[in-house]
């Protein structure tokens, strides 16, 4: 089957070897009757856990209802996404536009952010991934994923995360946005200071430019909060999501603040998929696992736990991150862990810094899940 597939599809991707027939929770079913540990998350799109029993329910209750119809036509199934999206985040930012990726979420945020300021060039960070659609691909200052999208959309400025000298001297009359990964997940988990978000905030307000927030990897749950906007008191005015949102059903969005979207009109964005009713229902159903499973809680807790089991291990360097997107820094190469671990069964992730382990399970992962990948890393062997 896996020679199958490199057979007919182009090779874009490089696999592991395992063939995914079914989910359960934190665990990957193959169909040889393998199990394993999935600290990767489906690349971070399994949040609620795979195949989680609401989320699934709806989504076949909904498939029996209507599958799809455009947003020329209302809809209860989107009406209960948009206000559930828009319930849990920080009270700033009060609508939502629904697209079908990540990519897609931060070229509209990017269009939005030039409409309403009618300015034309965006600040990104060295490290910072944002998609592989032309305007995110210009924006992604990481590796050589830019240069893939040659030629690149012009008006995009690099600046080094972390130091606010650097997009302060960039930050002239023609910058419609400021766009970062609050943490940057490919890049090998890092995190600025907290005075770096505010200092970034303030230079935004004093300059009239658009704060954007990828949380593609950081939203819906992952930190252990709901978004990482609103933490040091920092609200962006535009925040992007995908990946988790629809547990595994594509789907992208934007929310913005009531600023941002008194400059958006009929016709200004748009994309035939966005707002279907299937993924709505995904979209409310996640939302609502994550609830009512406490999994933010979960995520608290079980982080602390993970972070007092790594303390002993004396190989790691740092633990970066917050919550379930955490960068697993070692003296050496990770390569060595990550490979030892999947023959152990049991899925993680590496990132663009070779010394980074990553870790991006499921928000359901518990105590008794960290204590076998531990076991299983055999760190000293
Ligand atoms: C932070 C971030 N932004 C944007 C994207 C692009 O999302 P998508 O692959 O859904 O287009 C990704 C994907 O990995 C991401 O991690």
């Amino acid at each position: 089957m896996m020679t199958n597939e490199d057979q007919f599809q182009l090779a874009t991707y490089k696999k592991m070897p395992i063939a995914a027939e079914r989910g359960e929770g934190v665990w990957i079913y193959t169909g040889d009757g393998d199990k394993y540990l999935d600290l990767y998350g489906g690349h971070a799109v399994a949040g609620t856990g795979h195949c989680h029993p609401h989320v699934v329910d709806a989504i076949r209750k909904q498939a029996s209802q209507l599958l799809f119809y455009s947003n020329l036509v209302y809809s209860s199934a989107r009406a209960r996404a948009a206000e559930k999206l828009v319930s849990i985040a920080p009270p700033r930012l009060t609508k939502s536009f629904f697209c079908n990726s990540g990519t897609e979420a931060n070229e509209n945020a990017m269009r939005m952010a030039r409409m309403a300021t009618g300015r034309e060039q965006i600040i990104t960070f060295s490290g910072g991934f944002h998609g592989r659609t032309a305007d995110a691909i210009s924006a992604t200052f990481l590796g050589s994923y830019r240069a893939l999208g040659k030629p690149n959309v012009p008006g995009h400025l690099e600046a080094e995360f972390g130091n606010i000298e650097s997009v302060r001297a960039l930050a002239g009359d023609n910058v419609a946005a400021i766009m970062l990964e609050p943490i940057q997940s490919m890049a090998g988990v890092r995190m600025a200071q907290p005075e770096y978000y505010v200092a970034l905030r303030t230079l935004c307000d004093e300059r009239g430019i658009v704060l954007i927030y990828d949380e593609v990897q950081t939203g819906v749950g992952r930190t252990g909060q709901w978004f990482f906007a609103g933490n040091h008191g920092v609200v962006p005015d535009i925040v992007t999501l995908a990946k988790a949102l629809g547990s595994g059903v594509p789907v992208g969005a934007c929310l913005v603040t009531d600023a941002i979207a008194s400059h958006i009109k009929e016709n200004d964005l748009g994309t035939t998929f966005g707002g279907g009713m299937l993924a709505m229902a995904a979209v409310t159903a996640t939302l609502e696992a994550i609830e009512q499973d406490r999994m933010l809680e979960n995520v608290r807790r079980v982080e602390a736990y993970l972070r007092s089991r790594l303390r002993e291990v004396e190989q790691v360097e740092a633990v970066h991150g917050l919550g379930f997107l955490l960068g697993i820094e070692f003296k050496e190469t990770a390569a060595t862990v990550h490979q030892r671990l999947l023959e152990r069964k049991i899925i993680t992730g590496t990132s663009s810094n070779p010394r980074v382990l990553r870790l991006l399970p499921p928000l359901c992962l518990t105590e008794e899940h960290v204590d076998e990948f531990v076991l299983a890393a055999d760190f000293h062997g």
